[in-house]
Order: structure tokens, then sequence, then C-alpha cells
């Protein structure tokens, strides 16, 4: 695996993303930094270049991935006409962190959408990923750079950890920024639907096109989701994580009781919360929900199995970015407790 490393996302080393590009045209694998998590990047038109994606991550192949382009022109070269909202959508959010799901015209290799007759579009917005994008001249079809079931890498060092010698390069561009992944929203009817939340809330896609729905699978467990991926397990840390919904008296009693029954505990909580409390550990994630979720991943694959046998973590409220970060939590958990 190379490694390419930008010292300054402002004046991107031409070279690096040159010889990155090179790898992708080729048929490679290439993860590099997008502004919600790293993605693993591969040709979207070759379908073996395609595969290698699958391979790299252990990701079952009835998962579709999302094809990353530079600007709107590229967006319908892959996909039939949208409805007009999708436009009013295009711009106000991108780029950004904001998946259309849209009618695909055959153009990428049909293992990119898993078979379906739908392709997940975006446009990033993070200067690496739009050079990048630009040099190649490819859709370039890209899932979290992660092993599968592990929580999406944030760093560079997330994703060497998971897939150094697995994959062609590694494009170092720092930490991402909003830190969870976007937000993919069905377009194919005339009411969008979320499904799956992300760095886009609903608030913000109901505030320029009024009413947008939610998978009812979001909410429940019995319906199968329409996002392929998120029937999965995901975001898995090393030891099990309680989501706890409760007051800090209530979180402390729980602790206490599980220390007492010989468990190392590690805390992940907001800054506030985690000041008040005592644990084997504790992770502060940060003063507000971007925060919050910018570090939530970092925090997950800290806790290492042998220092840690529980983390306990905080719920949050589900509004706004909330709603993103609970829908990990909720995976990540092994069990989600609400104590009066
Ligand atoms: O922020 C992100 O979206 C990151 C960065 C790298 O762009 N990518 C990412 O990809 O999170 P991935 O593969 O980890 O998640 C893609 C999600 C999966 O839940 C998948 O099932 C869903 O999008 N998806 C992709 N194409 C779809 C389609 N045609 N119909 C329904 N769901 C789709
Ligand atoms: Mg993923």
């Amino acid at each position: 695996t190379t490694r390419w490393k930008i010292q300054d996302s402002e004046r991107i080393d031409g070279q690096a993303i040159e010889e990155a590009a090179a790898v992708l045209k080729r048929g490679g694998t290439v993860a590099f930094p997008t502004e919600t998590v790293y993605g693993l990047g591969a040709d979207a038109t070759n379908e073996e270049a395609v595969s290698g994606i699958f391979q790299a991550k252990g990701r079952p192949q009835d998962n579709p991935l999302i094809a990353h382009i530079a600007d709107r022109e590229q967006l319908y070269e892959l996909v039939e006409r949208p409805f007009p909202y999708v436009d009013m959508l295009l711009d106000a959010f991108t780029p950004g962190p904001l998946t259309f799901v849209l009618p695909s015209n055959g153009t990428c290799a049909a293992n990119v959408t898993a078979g379906l007759p739908t392709l997940g579009v975006r446009i990033p917005d993070h200067p690496v990923a739009q050079q990048l994008l630009r040099a190649c001249r490819l859709p370039i079809a890209a899932p979290s750079a992660n092993l599968s079931g592990k929580p999406s890498p944030t760093t560079a060092d997330h994703v060497w950890a998971d897939l150094h010698g697995r994959i062609s390069g590694l494009v170092d561009g720092g930490a991402t920024g909003v830190g969870l992944e976007s937000t993919v929203l069905d377009c194919t009817q005339e009411i969008p639907i979320i499904l799956r939340p992300g760095g886009i809330t609903r608030e913000q896609l109901e505030s320029v096109i009024g009413n947008v729905m939610v998978d009812p699978a979001l909410a429940g467990k019995d319906d199968r989701p329409k996002a392929p991926g998120m029937k999965y397990r995901h975001y898995s840390p090393e030891v099990p994580l309680w989501l706890v919904e409760g007051n800090v008296q209530a979180l402390q009693d729980l602790i206490d009781q599980e220390k007492q029954k010989g468990q190392r505990i590690g805390l992940l909580a907001g800054t506030r919360t985690a000041k008040q409390l005592e644990a084997d550990a504790k992770i502060e994630l940060g003063g507000d929900i971007a925060e919050i979720a910018a570090n939530l991943y970092d925090g997950l694959r800290t806790f290492k199995e042998g220092d840690i046998d529980l983390i306990i973590c905080e719920a949050f409220a589900q509004e706004g970015l909330g709603q993103a970060v609970m829908n990990r939590l909720k995976k990540a958990a092994s069990d989600y407790l609400q104590l009066g």
C-alpha cells in the first residue's frame, strides 16, 4: 500500500494526486479523505476494480456503493433526469454530505449498485477528494474505508490499521470534518425518503423542499431497510457497548454497579456529562452535537480489549445531527438501556 501524505489541503501536492489518480485509472483501490469519512475508491465503470473494494473490506455483495463525482455535469452522465426537487437540493447542499439515490442509466458497473436499478451518487466537499476526482475524470465508487463491521475511518491511521496491505494506496489528508457519513436520500419518488440519517439533517432538507419522509425501518427493527447496508450491524468497537439514556446519577450508579462486578468501564459522553462522572477511562466527545459527531468514531476505536471490558455511552437527543449520531450508536451498541 502506497501512502501519499498531503501536508497542506489548501495547497495540495499535485504529484501525489496524479499518482493516486493513475492507480485508480489502472483499476486499483485508493483510500482518500472526504468531508464525512475516508472512502475506499475504485473506478465505478470497471467491474473488476469495484470487486477489489468488496474484497478488501470483506463487504457483503448485496450492499451497493456510492459513486463519487466532482460536479453536477457528471451526475447527468450516470442517472436519468431527476425530479425538480433534486436540483433544489443540489443547489443548497452540494458539494456536501448528501447522497442522491436516483434511477441509474447503466454507466456504472453492475456491482456498484449490487444489481439495483438505482445508483447512489454524491459530490464530496473536500479539496483532496475534489482534486482526485477531477484528476481521474471518472466516477469513483467508494464505501467507507474500514473493514466491514468496524467504525468508519475519520483519520488516515484508522484506514491504515484496517486496510494496509489490502489496498493499492492511501491519500492521507488528515482528519475528516463531519465525522459521520452522508445522508442517503431516495429521490426516486415525488417525496424523497431518508434511507440513512447523516451529515445533512432532515430539518435542513425540509427547509429547502418541504416534506421529506424517513424510512420507517430506521425507527423500528422489524421492517427491511431500503438501504441494504442499514440492515447490518456496524461500527462495532472491540468491547461491548451499552448505550444509556438517563441522568448523571443514574449513569454513575450503573458504572459503579458494573465496576463492583469487576468490569473495567470506559465512558463515552459529551464533555459536560463526562466531567461529572467517574470511570476507569473517559473520552469526552465534545461540547455540542457537531463536535460529538466528529469525534465519535475515533472514540469507538480508542477503547481496546485488554484495557476496558465495557463501554458505557451516553444517549443523545435525537434531533438535528443527533439523529445520525444515535443511529450509529444504536448499531454499535450491544444493549440500549433507558433508565428512569
Ligand atoms: O459519507 C459517505 O457516504 C461515505 C463517504 C466515503 O462518501 N461513504 C459511505 O459509503 O458511507 P458506505 O458504502 O459505507 O455506505 C453507503 C450506504 C449503504 O447503507 C448502502 O446500502 C446505501 O448507502 N446505498 C448505496 N447505494 C444505494 C442504492 N442504490 N439504494 C439504496 N441504498 C444505497
Ligand atoms: Mg460504511
